[in-house]
């Protein structure tokens, strides 16, 4: 199989306006692709289209979508599709999140929410730019999901179920596209340094488990990696390359989560909070940890 050219295809890329998603921009635009970037905070877009530049008829469109509400995804892709007339690279990117237990959480608006961003978006997306990419006979679908898939966590039970979700549907989605000839690949992302780790590093635990274990990697290196995924047709990629043990041994993994979570139970989220928490995606306590992460770390200027 020959490598696949990226330059003049069109990328549609959710999540553009931080971490893996500004860095995979970056990126696809260096391969020659030109660009659909798709995300909530328009002004960080439109700073990310400014960088990459080019002429006015190869300047990326820039899209504003809150994929946590029904109906935005397609809303999106019709936008793209009037802009570009299709897509040939689809990067569902966008990641949402909650956290609290399962059933402080429950069903509620933030769970939610988190699906709509995590696993309907994304299908909705597929929905839309799949049967244009059968009818010509050539695609890339690109679902970033996580390490999450093989490892719960407490107080991650929805977030978690979300990506496994997605990475069964994108494991699905390779089957039933086998005969077109279309492409499927999973992005399987393990620690990354973006504002994520933020929030993250408020979960008890998970920075020894996580973090200290399989180390850290930066969204350029796993930018590197989707983008030559994409050209030579890989099924997976795996960042840091240490989550790839992890994906391929999911029942060690379970055994050493409870042996790790026995350990840890004490530090684990305080038992008073276990019954009212909820984290959703607009908490104070999540984008306040984002934004202190952010001034910390180099990373898009706020907009
Ligand atoms: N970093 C890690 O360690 C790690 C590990 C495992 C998996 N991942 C996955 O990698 C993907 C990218 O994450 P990241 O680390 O780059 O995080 P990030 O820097 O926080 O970026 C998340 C992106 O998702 C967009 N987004 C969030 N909610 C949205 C909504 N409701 N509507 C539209 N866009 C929304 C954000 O844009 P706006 O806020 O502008 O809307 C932002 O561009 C996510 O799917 C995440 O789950 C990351």
């Amino acid at each position: 199989m020959g490598e696949y050219d990226l330059r003049d295809k069109r990328v549609l890329i959710t999540g553009a306006s931080s971490g893996i998603g500004w860095a995979l921009a970056k990126a696809f635009a260096a391969e020659g692709a030109k660009l659909a970037l798709v995300a909530r905070r328009r002004a960080r877009l439109e700073r990310l289209a400014e960088e990459i530049g080019g002429p006015p008829d190869r300047k990326s469109v820039v899209v504003t979508a809150d994929l946590s509400a029904r109906g935005q995804a397609a809303d999106a892709a019709q936008e793209v599709t009037e802009a570009l007339g299709g897509i040939d690279v689809l990067v569902n990117n966008a990641g949402g999140a909650v956290g609290g237990s399962l059933w402080a959480v429950a069903d509620g608006d933030e769970a939610r929410a988190d699906f709509e961003v995590d696993f309907w978006s994304p299908l909705a997306l597929i929905g839309a730019f799949v049967p244009a990419m059968r009818a010509r006979g050539e695609g890339t679908v690109v679902n970033v999901t996580s390490l999450r898939q093989v490892m719960a966590w407490p107080s991650f039970g929805q977030n978690t179920a979300a990506q496994a979700a997605l990475a069964l549907a994108t494991e699905t989605l390779r089957l039933e596209l086998m005969r077109d000839g279309l492409h499927v690949v999973e992005v399987i992302p393990g620690p990354i340094e973006t504002p994520i780790q933020g929030p993250t590093s408020l979960i008890p635990g998970i920075t020894e488990v996580v973090h200290d274990r399989l180390g850290m990697a930066s969204p350029e290196e796993i930018s590197a990696m989707i983008v030559e995924a994409v050209k030579q047709q890989l099924d997976r990629v795996f960042c840091p390359e240490t989550v790839r043990e992890m994906y391929e041994n999911p029942v060690e993994v379970r055994a050493r989560t409870v042996d790790d979570v026995k350990r840890l139970n004490r530090e684990l989220p305080p038992n008073e909070l276990m019954d009212t928490l909820v984290i959703g995606a607009d908490h104070p306590l999540l984008l306040q940890a984002r934004e202190q992460w952010e001034q910390e770390h180099v990373s898009p200027p706020a907009a």
